[in-house]
């Protein structure tokens, strides 16, 4: 970039090749050292490479999933004062609700960290599931100020334990998603003698643009039309029990990126909440569900991985919107939010180390040939020579062709292996020789390296293989260095889809990184950021490489660094057991084999004592690459 403009390469070129500012949202910045750091509303900076050092100290491997806490209470912070400050702007007599959807991120240390720091603002959880409303249960006393959001279709069970949940005080809302399910919580409620919270999911006309268009609009699967809402009135007439209506929720889907489609949302539900209470339904409160969209890709735009508002301007369209569209003699409702990308996307990264990296270049490129030469390496030789002088892109098709040929005749057996190495150097030369001298990106993307990374996509970025999802990935280190590569990542899976090769650079999508050569006695850490929401609890284990190790760190004032949680990644043993094998039975069959071997004299007894040894110690080990010393 900077070479472009034959300008020397500086961090700022850095910050923005990575598009660092526009992601980061002001949690990530490069030191004087080239080193990416984390960076707190304090102004405490800590290296990210620090960390982790600080973690393989403590005797932690990569690849290593860092949450940073300070991060998560920051966004918890932020979003509740973008509402705070949008309601006093707006005179507007309602108040809000922030409630963190538990499927977006259900770890333990997560959520709690989430009811630690959103006790102040009565931070309350939304659960879509019974295993989601246990924990949601025991997360939080039930006398608290914090909402209960029960989403999802709901078995009696599912139902019977949010009544009690009710009776016990907290401030549960059933979201109905659909009729049968009404009757249902109708009958167990007058069963149990409870008196619920009701709020009705309506499906909303209004069709958003992104990933997750497919939410929104007539044919999204979830909630009610505008005929099941009035029939959910009539049932509720029925049973006297229209105050227990006391909420509309709509979700338009997840990561919306364009503000204009999140205005016309709240403007589509707005009129349904009038309508409710114009019906007699008691309401209060009106819920968006999720959408908030976060900036993947850095470019504040609206595209789907991108966002073109702040949260400042988020709550700020909510609340205008609300308080234009209803009449001013109604009591303005309380207002309900599911954030949940936003709140915990940027508070997690990966870390991984690059094992090891595969050039296509030519090795060594001869300046003449033997006088029997086969024709097609003659010919190869002279079209190199042309592209020396002036490589374009007919240079390229021409060498395709050869290669072609060359190929056919080792086939053909015309020409030996090393003779087809040879053709196959001076086919990499041409092309190298053709991208130095024009911008052809299709073949960057061909002559790119290939860092292989020690992790795996399916384990801790299923999105980016199973939607396309973009993340960005960031060296820890050497940032004050111009990075001489293009490279994609391949991961530690024998799968050709577990790879990266998509990324925004300098503000475009492109299908290769900049990246640096590694050295050779230096770690070289790949960071992917904003992979704290779906990432953590969607992966699975393929290739059988399991969870990784994870590190919550807090970073004080001082800029020094506490590791607070740790958390260790699956074993071998783990994986295998998760796939329904036993280690001891595993062990013990290992034993009977050997002894069979030295039963018959293939090795001896201390080289089945050896065997064993190194059979247990591989089931206790990481799932991972481990770097040999
Ligand atoms: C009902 C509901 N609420 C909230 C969310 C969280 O959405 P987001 O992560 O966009 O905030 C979802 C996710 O799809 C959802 O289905």
């Amino acid at each position: 970039m900077s070479d472009r403009h034959n300008q020397p390469w500086t961090p700022a070129a850095a910050a923005d090749l990575y598009g660092i500012d526009g992601w980061g949202a002001g949690f990530f910045t490069i030191d004087n050292h080239g080193n990416l750091a984390v960076t707190t509303r304090q102004r405490a900076k800590v290296a990210l490479k620090d960390i982790v050092t600080g973690a393989l100290e403590r005797g932690h491997a990569t690849p290593l999933l860092l949450r940073i806490e300070n991060i998560l209470e920051e966004r918890i912070r932020q979003l509740q004062h973008s509402f705070t400050q949008a309601i006093a702007t707006h005179a507007y007599t309602g108040s809000y609700h922030g409630v963190f959807p538990v499927k977006v991120n259900q770890h333990q240390q997560v959520v709690s960290e989430i009811i630690r720091c959103g006790a102040p603002y009565a931070c309350g959880l939304e659960a879509g599931s019974k295993a989601e409303l246990a924990l949601a249960l025991a997360a939080a006393p039930p006398d608290g100020d914090d909402l209960l959001i029960l989403n999802g279709y709901k078995d009696r069970q599912f139902i019977d334990l949010g009544l009690w949940a009710h009776k016990l005080g907290r401030r549960c809302f059933f979201v109905v998603e659909s009729l049968s399910e009404l009757h249902l919580l109708l009958t167990r409620a007058l069963a149990l003698g409870i008196r619920p919270r009701l709020g009705a999911r309506i499906k909303l006309a209004v069709k958003v643009a992104g990933m997750w268009t497919e939410t929104s609009g007539d044919r999204s699967s979830f909630g009610l039309d505008s005929r099941q809402l009035v029939a959910m009135i009539d049932i509720l007439r029925r049973h006297n029990m229209l105050d227990c209506l006391q909420l509309l929720h709509c979700h338009m889907g997840s990561q919306i990126p364009s503000l204009n489609d999140i205005r016309a949302g709240v403007r589509a539900a707005s009129h349904y909440y009038r309508h409710l209470l114009a019906e007699g339904a008691a309401m209060g409160y009106i819920d968006f569900g999720g959408g908030l969209a976060v900036d993947y890709g850095g470019t504040a735009s609206d595209a789907s991985y991108s966002c073109n508002y702040t949260l400042a301007e988020y709550a700020d369209a909510i609340v205008a919107e609300l308080s234009a569209c209803l009449d001013d003699e109604l009591p303005q409702p309380h207002i309900v939010t599911e954030s949940g990308r936003a709140l915990v996307a940027h508070a997690s990264l990966l870390v991984f180390d690059v094992i090891d990296v595969a050039h296509f270049e030519a090795v060594a490129v001869p300046q003449h040939l033997d006088h029997d030469a086969a024709p097609v390496l003659r010919q190869m030789l002279s079209l190199y020579r042309q592209a020396l002088i002036s490589g374009g892109t007919e240079h390229y098709a021409t060498a395709l062709q050869l290669r072609e040929e060359l190929r056919s005749c080792f086939q053909r057996g015309t020409i030996n292996l090393r003779q087809r190495a040879l053709g196959e150097d001076l086919f990499l030369a041409v092309a190298q020789q053709v991208a130095n001298n024009c911008a052809a990106p299709e073949l960057r993307a061909q002559l790119a390296d290939i860092y292989y990374g020690n992790f795996s996509v399916f384990q801790s970025l299923p999105d980016t293989w199973a939607i396309g999802q973009y993340f960005p990935v960031v060296p820890l280190q050497r940032l004050d260095e111009q990075p001489q590569r293009e490279a994609i990542i391949a991961d530690l899976t024998c799968d050709c889809d577990g790879k990266l090769d998509s990324f925004i650079v300098g503000g475009q999508q492109r299908t290769t990184l900049p990246l640096h050569q590694p050295l050779p006695d230096e770690a070289y850490y790949l960071g992917v950021f904003m992979m704290g929401a779906y990432q953590e609890t969607l992966g699975d284990i393929h290739n059988l490489f399991g969870d990784t190790h994870i590190v919550s760190v807090r970073i004080n004032d001082d800029g020094s660094f506490a590791i607070q949680q740790e958390i260790d990644g699956d074993s071998v043993a783990d994986v295998l057991h998760s796939v329904h094998y036993d280690a001891r039975q595993m062990v013990a069959q290992m034993r009977t084999f050997a002894e069979q071997q030295v039963r018959s004299g293939h090795i001896t007894v201390a080289q089945r004592r050896q065997m064993l040894e190194q059979f247990c110690s591989c089931l206790n080990d990481y799932t991972y690459y481990r770097t040999t010393i």
